[in-house]
This record gives structure tokens, C-alpha cells and sequence, in this order.
């Protein structure tokens, strides 16, 4: 369905481990759509995913960096800048992980060390990695630079433990640092907040196939799909929408906005 929307462009890709991420997707339809890119996940994901499949089909290279290190960051933005002689235009941080969900703990007993690194790896990585390229000054004028949330940064999922804040955290450094670079540079930065979605992480969070069962009937278009997630990036990643930035962009077939559906209705 992509066009030729992001030819000439040159981004970093955060966060695809298999073909279930949203990132894997993102890729593939950035692709699609002409864009140049190099992919990057932690040291770890690097030795247990396909990605450097996923790098064949792109036609580029993998950077391992741990997102939570400034360091890592540094240098793989030097190195990617480097391998597609060019600054960047776009830049996706599909990164989630809480220490806190993948132990099932309660929120009422949440470990607060693990719950620090939540917030690193989940929403503090999305300021380092902004920081970094702003830093060096890597970042074209109008570049895109885009997080991916859920909605309960906004209501609360009982099981969705120290995410909830992260999420939180995630969407406001968009408002903040989209202020600060749409003035200095004309950058934006924008989240964009995703239907559950079958993929590791997501899997991950306590009932979650509930959840995805919910969320479809409530949902008057269904649950958006990981590939129409990646859709969605093209566009925002494009010339298309150089004036979206500081928003926080629901793409959830508009569960956000329903109170209650018939669907659910109709089963009590
Ligand atoms: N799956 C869902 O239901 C859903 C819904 C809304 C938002 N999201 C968000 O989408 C994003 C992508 O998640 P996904 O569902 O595709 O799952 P995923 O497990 O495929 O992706 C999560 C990625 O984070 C990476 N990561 C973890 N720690 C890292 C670190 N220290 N440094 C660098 N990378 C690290 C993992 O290696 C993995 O590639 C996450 O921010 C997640 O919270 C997911």
C-alpha cells in the first residue's frame, strides 16, 4: 500500500526482536515505503532474535545498544549516521520491559529497584536517545521522532503494573522535548498509542488475551493491528504530517473514546 512516501529519508529503528514486534512491522513497511535505516536492540536481543534477517530483507545493518546507556546510544548514532551518509530524518523507540510485569508482581508490592528500571528502559530511554542525537547535532530539520504507547498512561489496567507510569513519562517527554526541538530545530516528537498487540512484550502482560478480547468489542473497529501500526508510522514519519508534533496519537480503532459498546452489552 506505501508509496514512495519516505524515498531520501535515513532513520534508526528501535526495537524489533521477532516477526511479532511492532518494530519488526514498522521496519518492513519503512522499507516498503523507499526509507533508509539501521535497526538497533539490546546486546541480549541481539543473540536470541531473528534480526538480522530482518536486516537482510532492509538492506542494512544491526547496532546493538543497550537503550538505557548513554555511551551505546553515542556510538550507535555516530556509526548509523555513518552507514547511511546522512543525518536523520526519522527515528522509531519501540522499547518496553518492566522487571516488575515479567514477575507478575501485584502493584500494591512492586519492587521499587525494578521499578526504577522500568521507567529507564521504558521511558528514560526515549529522552537519552533524543538527547543524544540533539547533542550531536545528527537530526535533520523536520525530522520525526516517534515513541509507542499504551493507553494506560491515561486509565488504569490493573495488571499493567509500573508501565502505567512509564507510559506516562514516555508521552510527556514527547510534549517536552517536542517543545524544545520544534523551536530550536523544527523537529517533531510524538507517541503514538497502540491497540494490545500479540507480540512478546505484549504476551508478557499478565492477561492479555482477555484484555485483546475486551478491547476488540469495545473498539468499534476492532483492535489496529501491528501492520496497520506500521501504517500509521509511514505517514508520521513522511513530509505528509510536518506539523503533528507534542500530541500523544491513539491508534487503537477507538477503544479510547468508547464508554461502553453494544458488543459488550449484548454478552451480559
Ligand atoms: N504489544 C502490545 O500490546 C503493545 C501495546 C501498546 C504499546 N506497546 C509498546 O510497543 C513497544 C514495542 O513492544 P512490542 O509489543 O513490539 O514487543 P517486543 O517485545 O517485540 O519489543 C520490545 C523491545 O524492547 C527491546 N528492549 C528491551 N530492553 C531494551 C534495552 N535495554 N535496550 C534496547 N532495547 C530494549 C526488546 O529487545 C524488544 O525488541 C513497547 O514500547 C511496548 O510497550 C505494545
Amino acid at each position: 500500500m506505501e508509496t514512495n512516501l519516505l524515498k531520501g529519508k535515513n532513520g534508526i529503528i528501535f526495537g524489533a526482536l521477532d516477526e511479532s514486534s511492532i518494530a519488526w512491522k514498522i521496519a518492513l513497511a519503512c522499507h516498503r515505503a523507499g526509507a533508509r535505516f539501521t535497526l538497533s536492540n539490546a546486546p541480549i536481543a541481539l543473540r536470541m532474535g531473528g534480526i538480522q534477517d530482518l536486516a537482510k530483507i532492509c538492506e542494512t545493518e544491526v547496532i546493538s545498544a543497550d537503550a538505557t546507556s548513554s555511551s551505546d546510544l553515542e556510538d550507535l548514532a555516530k556509526r548509523s549516521v555513518s552507514f547511511l551518509g546522512a543525518k536523520i530524518d526519522f527515528v522509531l523507540h519501540s522499547i518496553g520491559m518492566s522487571p516488575n510485569v515479567r514477575k507478575k508482581k501485584d502493584y500494591r508490592t512492586l519492587n521499587t529497584d525494578w521499578y526504577l528500571k522500568t521507567l529507564d528502559i521504558s521511558a528514560l530511554s526515549f529522552y537519552k536517545i533524543i538527547q543524544t542525537l540533539d547533542r550531536l547535532d545528527l537530526l535533520n530539520e523536520w525530522a520525526s521522532i516517534l515513541g509507542i504507547s499504551y493507553v494506560a498512561a491515561q486509565r488504569t489496567f490493573p495488571l499493567y503494573a509500573d508501565m502505567a507510569e512509564a507510559k506516562a513519562v514516555l508521552e510527556s517527554i514527547a510534549r517536552s522535548y517536542g517543545y524544545h526541538l520544534g523551536k530550536a530545530k523544527k523537529i517533531r516528537v510524538n507517541t503514538l498509542s497502540q491497540s494490545p498487540t500479540p507480540t512478546r512484550a505484549g504476551t508478557g502482560i499478565p492477561g492479555f488475551q482477555p484484555l485483546f478480547e475486551y478491547t476488540e468489542k469495545i473498539a468499534p473497529l476492532g483492535n489496529a493491528t501491528a501492520e496497520e501500526c506500521a501504517l500509521y508510522c509511514v505517514f508520521l514519519f513522511s513530509d505528509m504530517s510536518r506539523k503533528v508534533t507534542m500530541q500523544n496519537l491513539y491508534h487503537d480503532g477507538g477503544f479510547s473514546s468508547t464508554g461502553l459498546s453494544l458488543d459488550v452489552l449484548d454478552k451480559s
